[in-house]
């Protein structure tokens, strides 16, 4: 989506991906390297004058031997405080910005009298992929067995999400607060819906502290931050994407300029844009369905076609799996009610089978 929009200004985009077929390579120039392959990386490095990367968990020394500091956006101090999810959040606290109650464990015997707590690994989670909440002893049988800290059990009231925009002259765009939906059995997204339906000085709170947060990094590029409402109306941080964001798709089809868009003129010195909501949005993630393996097919997505305000994005993954991400659909509507019910329509509607 970045490439998408970079073409539209007329810049070339080449990425380094270890999948030949990545999503990307629709649309880029790909070179297919491991991210820790020098030589590779030296030959992408040579192939471009600025540098950004769409997820977390890139060895900071490998690509320090490669490419120039000064080239890469956000820079690699703030990945690195990003990376280590302990880091991040004492970094927070540190700068006054409200976090939950968190605190580091040596060995898991330590978490029995803090209980319950959710259990995080300092690095290498996704998706809730190295989280685990424990609420009763016996549930320590499923604790992470690597290095990590806990987190007080937040009671979530809603979890939301912002996007945050700031450039080298620390100029800042801040984007409407997403509310995203999880699914009530588990933490699958369900779906993300803009404006969220809060109180206007919740609002302001969360674009607040999102912005004091990227300015605590010194942040330059877009950043989605993810926090939490709870039932007692604290707003706090949860965590930071040194990128753009599942949470702010929605501002390619209801925005003035998409976090897509204000990410490539972060990277070239351009301008901000305005990021004014023109119509209010939802989200859903596209998955592959329960017991799909194999070469993807949508169906229902004719159907789906025919709906107005609609706006169907596929990534060109070869595989379907189970649950895997295949691409998202943004639907825009004056009015929210038709907003759920044609979500609703479409998660009925659309499956991802092979
Ligand atoms: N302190 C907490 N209290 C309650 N729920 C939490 C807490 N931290 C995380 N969660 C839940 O777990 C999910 C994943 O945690 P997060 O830290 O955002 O990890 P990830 O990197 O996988 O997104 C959150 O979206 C939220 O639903
Ligand atoms: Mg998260």
């Amino acid at each position: 989506m970045d490439a998408q929009e970079a073409k539209k200004l007329s810049f070339n985009i080449v990425t380094l991906d270890p999948d030949p077929n990545c999503p990307a390579s629709l649309i880029t120039e790909n070179i297919v390297s491991s991210f820790s392959d020098l030589e590779k990386l030296k030959t992408f490095n040579d192939k471009v004058d600025i540098v950004s990367y769409e997820l977390e968990h890139i060895d900071i020394d490998t690509v320090k031997q490669v490419i120039p500091e000064d080239k890469i956006y956000p820079s690699l101090q703030v990945l690195e405080v990003i990376q280590d999810k302990f880091k991040q959040k004492s970094f927070f606290q540190k700068k006054g910005i409200p976090v939950p109650f968190f605190k580091e464990i040596k060995n898991i015997n330590e978490i029995k009298e803090h209980l319950p707590v959710v259990q995080k690994a300092k690095v290498g989670g996704y998706d809730g992929k190295g989280v685990v909440v424990l609420k009763k002893e016996e549930d320590l049988k499923n604790a992470i067995n690597a290095p990590s800290y806990i987190e007080e059990l937040v009671d979530i009231e809603k979890e939301l999400a912002v996007i945050v925009v700031r450039n080298a002259y620390g100029d800042i765009r801040v984007y409407p607060v997403v509310d995203m939906v999880f699914e009530k059995d588990g933490n699958l997204l369900d779906y993300l819906i803009v404006p969220a339906d809060i109180e206007e000085n919740i609002k302001i709170q969360v674009q607040e502290i999102a912005i004091s947060a990227v300015e605590a990094l010194d942040g330059i590029g877009v950043f989605g931050v993810e926090l939490f409402l709870d039932k007692k109306g604290r707003v706090l941080l949860n965590e930071i994407a040194p990128r753009p964001h599942n949470s702010g798709h929605y501002t390619i089809e209801a925005c003035e300029t998409s976090q897509f868009e204000q990410h490539i003129r972060v990277l070239t010195n351009l301008p901000l844009g305005s990021s004014k909501q023109v119509i209010p949005a939802l989200t859903l993630n596209i998955l592959g369905d329960k017991n799909a393996y194999g070469k993807p097919v949508y169906q229902g997505l004719s159907e789906v076609m025919k709906l107005d305000g609609v706006y169907i994005h596929i990534y060109g993954k070869k595989t379907v799996k189970p649950l895997r991400k295949m691409g998202h659909i943004t639907i825009i509507d004056f009015d929210r009610n038709k907003l759920l019910e044609k979500a609703n329509y479409i998660k009925k509607t659309l499956k991802v089978v092979s």
